[in-house]
C-alpha cells in the first residue's frame, strides 16, 4: 500500500531511540523528510542520518524547546505536514514505576505534566500554522495508562489521559480546517525505557526478587496479563503511527488506536 507520504515533512519527538526512532525510520522509508527531535543523538539515529533524516536537538521539557524544534524543522525542510508527539514517559531523571500516589510531591506532578502534556501543547501550538497550511496531521503517543487508572503510575496515567482529551478537542476544533489529530495508546513496549540499566525491568526485578532478563522475557507479560504473552515491539507501534499520519487515514480523526498486546480486558 502506498501511504502517500513521499516528500511530506514530518517532525517526530523522542526519536533517538525506542518508538520514536522506529517511527522516524518508517516515515523516511515511506519517502518523507523527517526531523528527529531529542536532546542527544543516539548511535542508532546517527547511523541513519542523511539528507532526508536530520537530528534536531531540543529539550522538550522546557518552555521554548518544542517551538524551537518546529522552527528548526521548517527552516530545514521548508514546510511541515506531520507532527508525531512521541516524547513522554518518565521525565528526565525519573524512573518508573513509582508504585503509589503517596510517593509523589508537587514537583513530581509538575515535572510529569510538563513533559507529557505541556510539551505536546507547545509543539502543537507552534506546528499548527504550518499544519493548517498543508492540511497536515498530528499523532500523539499516549498509553493504556490513560484508560486504566492505577496507583502504580498515577501521575503518568493522569498526564496521558490529558493527552487523549487534548487530542479529541484538537480534532474537533481543527478537523473542519483540514488537520487530523489522533492518538496511539501502547501497552508495554520493549524500548530502552524497559531494557536500560536501572529501567522499568530492573525496577520490577528488584520488587519481585528477580532479574532483568526474566522480567523482560516472562514476568512483565505475566504480571500485566498480556494476551500475546510478550512485550510489544517498537515497530508494531511505529507502523500504526505512520498509518495514522498518512493521507490514507483521511477519515480517521479524534481516534485512539490501542495497541496493548491485549492488556485491557474491556469492551
Ligand atoms: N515503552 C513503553 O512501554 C510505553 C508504553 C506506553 C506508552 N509509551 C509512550 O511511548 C512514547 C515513547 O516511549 P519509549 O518507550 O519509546 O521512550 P524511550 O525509549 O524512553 O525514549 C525516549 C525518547 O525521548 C527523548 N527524550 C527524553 N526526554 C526528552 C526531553 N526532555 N526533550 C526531548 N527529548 C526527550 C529521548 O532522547 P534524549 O534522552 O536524548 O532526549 C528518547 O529519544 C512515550 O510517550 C511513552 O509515554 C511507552
Amino acid at each position: 500500500m502506498d501511504l502517500m507520504l513521499k516528500d511530506k515533512v514530518a517532525m517526530v519527538t523522542g526519536a533517538s531511540q525506542g518508538i520514536g526512532l522506529a517511527a522516524a525510520l518508517t516515515l523516511r522509508a515511506e519517502g518523507a523528510c523527517v526531523a528527529a527531535v531529542s536532546r542527544r543523538c543516539s548511535p542508532e539515529l546517527a547511523a541513519a542520518l542523511d539528507d532526508s533524516l536530520v537530528h534536531v536537538p531540543a529539550d522538550l521539557a522546557t518552555e521554548r524547546g518544542p517551538a524551537g524544534a518546529v522552527e528548526a524543522t521548517v527552516e530545514r525542510f521548508g514546510r511541515l505536514d506531520v507532527l508525531v508527539n512521541n516524547a513522554g514517559g518518565p521525565p528526565p531523571g525519573v524512573t518508573m514505576p513509582r508504585f503509589s500516589f503517596e510517593h509523589l510531591d508537587d514537583g513530581d506532578w509538575t515535572a510529569m505534566l510538563d513533559f507529557n502534556v505541556m510539551s505536546v501543547v507547545r509543539a502543537v501550538r507552534a506546528a499548527l500554522p504550518h499544519l493548517l497550511e498543508q492540511g497536515g496531521s498530528i499523532v500523539n503517543v499516549s498509553s493504556t495508562h490513560a484508560h486504566v487508572p492505577s496507583g502504580v503510575n498515577v501521575d503518568y496515567g493522569v498526564a496521558k489521559a490529558g493527552v487523549n482529551n487534548l487530542t479529541q478537542a484538537l480534532s474537533e476544533e481543527f478537523g473542519p480546517r483540514g488537520v487530523r489529530v489522533n492518538t496511539v495508546s501502547p501497552g508495554p513496549v520493549r524500548t530502552p525505557w524497559w531494557t536500560k540499566e536501572g529501567g522499568a525491568a530492573d525496577v520490577l526485578a528488584q520488587a519481585l526478587g528477580s532479574d532483568r532478563a526474566t522480567v523482560l522475557e516472562r514476568s512483565a507479560a505475566e504480571l500485566m496479563n498480556l494476551t500475546t504473552g510478550r512485550l510489544i515491539d517498537p515497530q508494531e507501534i511505529a507502523d500504526v503511527i505512520v498509518l495514522l499520519a498518512s493521507p490514507r487515514s483521511a477519515s480517521t480523526t479524534g481516534s485512539d488506536v490501542v495497541v496493548d498486546a491485549g492488556l485491557r480486558k474491556a469492551v
